[in-house]
């Protein structure tokens, strides 16, 4: 039932627009209104202001505005309904009983009921965890991580009994009946009475208001997989969820800057080493939805990432879309095969701390890692390089930003200025700023070249991914469909997950997911495709020997013509001399391979 006119008119009658905004920003009146800096775009002079006697709220910068109601659903993403809920609960106004039950209403209803169930859940499993002598591996567990009783308790930590039954069994006894705990997502699909998570250490997932929405599970015993996580539902969201924000809100909000690191308990290893204002994607990439929960509470985000490849990858990823959200970037590149929870338990406080402090500008860190894969001096170092940066400059929005960056790619790569806009201008028309990932564009067309094509196959057989990732790099790539796939892949195999849903979710193109499902779906790689897969294995590894013994020629050209003067000539000339002939090793390996496929 719709609330009436005049109770929403009371209740703005009664609420202090001042007031609650100032919960979110700080105001300073002059003369007739209030002036602060926009929670929901990022600024250093105040263009947001406040009226109290108009009871409405306009920023001069994005143009937002509207009344307390709509402030505090864009501030806090909440529903007409849920915002007026709340004031009017604080305003003291009593909101008209509902009547004839509504779609909407039995939606809220069973909403609200799920949230009672999974804080109550919640709570079982925290008292469990700190008081069940079943627990005790459990707590020896998290104390050997140096994950203490009070850190646990801010984050609602708990443990899940190793009993398939148990959970059912308490529940039912609460009075809950078999056909909602059915729907309830703590159950497996198969046998309803079993509960999904057990003998597992419980990180509760809120949302940002703090409603436990669901829950991840490690397991502590080297069961698989290593985490479980909820299944999605309405309320459970992984692509529009932080694990940790709604602890790190505050400190978020008051540091201007957000740490976003890779797990759970790298969230925690943070706030151990005094670091409140992080966050984690709960096993995603970071997507649209993530930057704009965030972009309402900083201008910083540090992305804190394993510097292999993959990490490298997924941090550039993230960093395009952040630009756009128009949020300042910084990365926090941590050694290889090392995440913040390893360096907090083997190196302490201090070192994870002052590996938090050293971040660098994005993209000095994008410039800096394209020119580290390649030979900047070659042309084809130069294309590669200009490959792997245009992208981000394209993301920027503001024209006086992008002609910086510009400059310092063209000086860095040591070209023209000129020649290089004349490049990134070449490129095509600059590309709209799509305001949604979502937003239903024109499909665009995705052709499958031979690279696409293998990681198709291995999408369809995942079996052969250890092959294929022991044999490629990820450089050797040069679709960047097949980049994106390959590394979805990655997460997954890293993950261990081997549900095809879950590959399928780390597929960030809509484009390239619905190709994904189509080709799966047809006969085309319905039989092992074994042989297809080896076969383009050995012609794309083939393909990226040459092309890097045609860099190492071209290089070796140069020094020879000698364009390149300098003591150390002789050095870089024996240096790649040796390189080629390594390639020309693998390359020989490599043949004989190919050539037995035709005579076996
Ligand atoms: N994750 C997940 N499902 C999995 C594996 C991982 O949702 N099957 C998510 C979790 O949020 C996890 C994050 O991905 O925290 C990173 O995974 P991983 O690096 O494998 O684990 P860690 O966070 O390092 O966990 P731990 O330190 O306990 O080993
Ligand atoms: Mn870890």
């Amino acid at each position: 039932m719709p609330i009436p006119d005049s109770t929403i008119e009371e209740i703005e009658r009664r609420i202090d627009i001042v007031e609650v905004v100032s919960r979110y920003v700080v105001l300073q009146r002059r003369g007739n209104r209030y002036l602060g800096l926009c929670p929901f775009h990022s600024e250093k002079t105040p263009s947001f202001s406040v009226s109290p006697d108009r009871n409405a709220f306009y920023c001069f910068g994005c143009q937002k505005g509207g009344s307390v109601f709509s402030f505090l659903m864009e501030v806090d993403g909440l529903s007409f309904p849920e915002a007026v809920e709340q004031l009017a609960q604080q305003a003291g106004v009593a909101l008209p009983e509902r009547g004839v039950a509504s779609e909407h209403d039995a939606v809220a209803k069973r909403r609200a009921a799920l949230k009672e169930l999974y804080r109550r859940v919640a709570g079982s499993f925290c008292h469990i965890l700190e008081n069940s002598s079943k627990a005790a591996a459990a707590r020896e567990y998290l104390q050997r991580r140096a994950i203490e009783p009070a850190l646990r308790e801010r984050f609602g930590i708990g443990y899940s009994p190793d009993s398939p039954n148990w959970l059912y069994h308490f529940l039912r006894g609460k009075g809950y009946s078999c056909a909602f705990l059915a729907e309830t997502g703590l159950f497996t699909s198969r046998n309803p009475e079993r509960s999904l998570f057990q003998g597992r250490i419980i990180f509760p997932i809120r949302n940002p208001r703090g409603d436990v929405v669901g829950f991840g599970g490690r397991s502590i015993d080297g069961r698989d997989p290593k985490y479980l996580n909820s299944p999605e539902s309405p309320m459970f969201t992984k692509r529009e969820l932080l694990f940790g924000l709604d602890v790190a809100k505050e400190s978020v909000r008051r540091e201007r800057r957000v740490f976003v690191v890779e797990g759970y308990t790298d969230v925690l290893a943070c706030h151990a080493a005094g670091v409140n204002n992080v966050v984690a994607p709960l096993g995603t990439a970071v997507t649209e939805h993530h930057t704009r929960l965030l972009r309402r509470l900083c201008d910083t985000v540090t992305l804190v990432f394993d510097s292999d490849t993959a990490g490298q990858e997924a941090a550039r990823r993230a960093a395009m879309l952040l630009e756009t959200a128009e949020l300042k970037t910084a990365v926090c590149e941590l050694p290889e095969g090392s995440d913040p929870a390893e360096i907090f338990e083997e190196g302490g406080s201090k070192e994870l701390e002052n590996r938090l402090s050293c971040s660098k500008d994005v993209f000095t860190f994008l410039v800096s890692r394209s020119l580290r894969r390649v030979d900047s001096g070659t042309p084809d170092g130069k294309e590669f390089a200009m490959k792997e940066v245009f992208p981000y400059i394209e993301a920027v929005r503001s024209e006086v930003k992008r002609d910086a960056y510009l400059r310092q790619f063209a000086d860095t790569l040591g070209v023209e200025l000129q020649s290089l806009v004349q490049d990134y201008q070449r490129r095509g028309a600059p590309r709209v700023h799509r305001a949604s990932q979502d937003a239903p564009g024109e499909p665009a067309e995705v052709i499958i070249t031979t690279d696409l094509f293998l990681m198709v196959a291995v999408v369809a057989n995942r079996d052969q991914f250890t092959f294929v990732r022991r044999m490629l790099d990820i450089d050797d790539l040069r679709d960047k469909n097949a980049v994106t796939l390959f590394l979805a892949l990655e997460e997954s195999y890293r993950r261990e997950e081997r549900a095809l849903e879950l590959l399928i979710e780390r597929i960030d193109s809509p484009d390239l997911r619905r190709v994904v499902v189509e080709k799966l779906s047809s006969d085309e790689f319905a039989l092992n495709q074994e042989r297809a897969v080896y076969d383009a294995v050995l012609n794309i590894k083939e393909r990226s020997y040459r092309q890097q013994q045609r860099e190492i020629e071209s290089r070796l050209r140069r020094l020879g013509a000698g364009t390149v003067a300098g003591d150390d000539t002789q050095y870089q000339i024996d240096e790649l001399l040796e390189q080629k002939m390594y390639l020309d090793k693998e390359l020989n390996k490599l043949k004989v391979l190919i050539d037995d496929r035709f005579t076996e």
